[in-house]
């Protein structure tokens, strides 16, 4: 008899370990679904960019389409895009609608804010302090020293694909600060 009060409590064990594992099974589940965004932050950039470059993402991690993107942009507009790194990056749509050459790199020389796009100044202007920057990110205004950081962009695939400026800046004529 005493072996038969004791055999319920078995199945029950067996019971809360299957919920257990269940439990942890899901935790896992969660955790892992949370983590993957971040791992994936981490993944190199190499996925997707031919010799080097990097395909501009949108702020959820999309591919940027130049198809759609110029469709639904105006001329003019700077768009933040990830860079390399993550680094906040704008892609300038020039006047005639075409996508620039160049992209810019949107961290702040001074402190290190992200620089907005001020379209009706026509320029960027950083709200951290005040310092001012061109259409092309040339400082034009301190306290920040230098100008935005330039890459290379161009079209593969219909896709934005940023790759390093190593060259002569062309705003200023100088080598690169950023190399
Ligand atoms: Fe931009 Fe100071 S961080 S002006």
């Amino acid at each position: 008899m005493a072996q038969a009060e004791g055999t319920p409590d078995v199945p029950n064990m067996g019971r809360r370990q299957f919920m257990n594992l269940l439990t942890f099974g899901t935790v896992t589940g969660v955790a892992l679904g949370a983590l993957y965004p971040v791992v994936n932050y981490f993944i190199p950039p190499s996925s997707g960019g031919a010799g080097g470059g990097l395909t501009a993402k949108d702020a959820l991690g999309n591919d940027i389409i130049v198809s759609d993107f110029l469709a639904n942009h105006n001329a003019g507009e700077r768009t933040l895009a990830q860079g390399f790194k993550g680094d906040p990056t704008y892609i300038v749509i020039e006047a005639d609608k075409t996508l620039a050459e160049y992209g810019l790199n949107a961290v702040c020389t001074h402190l290190g804010c992200v620089v907005p796009w001020n379209g009706s100044e026509n320029k960027f202007i950083c709200p951290c302090h005040g310092s001012q920057y061109d259409q092309t990110g040339k400082v034009v205004r301190g306290p920040a020293p230098l100008s935005l950081a330039l890459v290379h962009a161009s079209v593969s695939d219909d896709k934005v694909v940023f790759t390093k400026w190593e060259e002569t800046d062309f705003r200023t004529g100088e080598n690169p600060w950023w190399t």
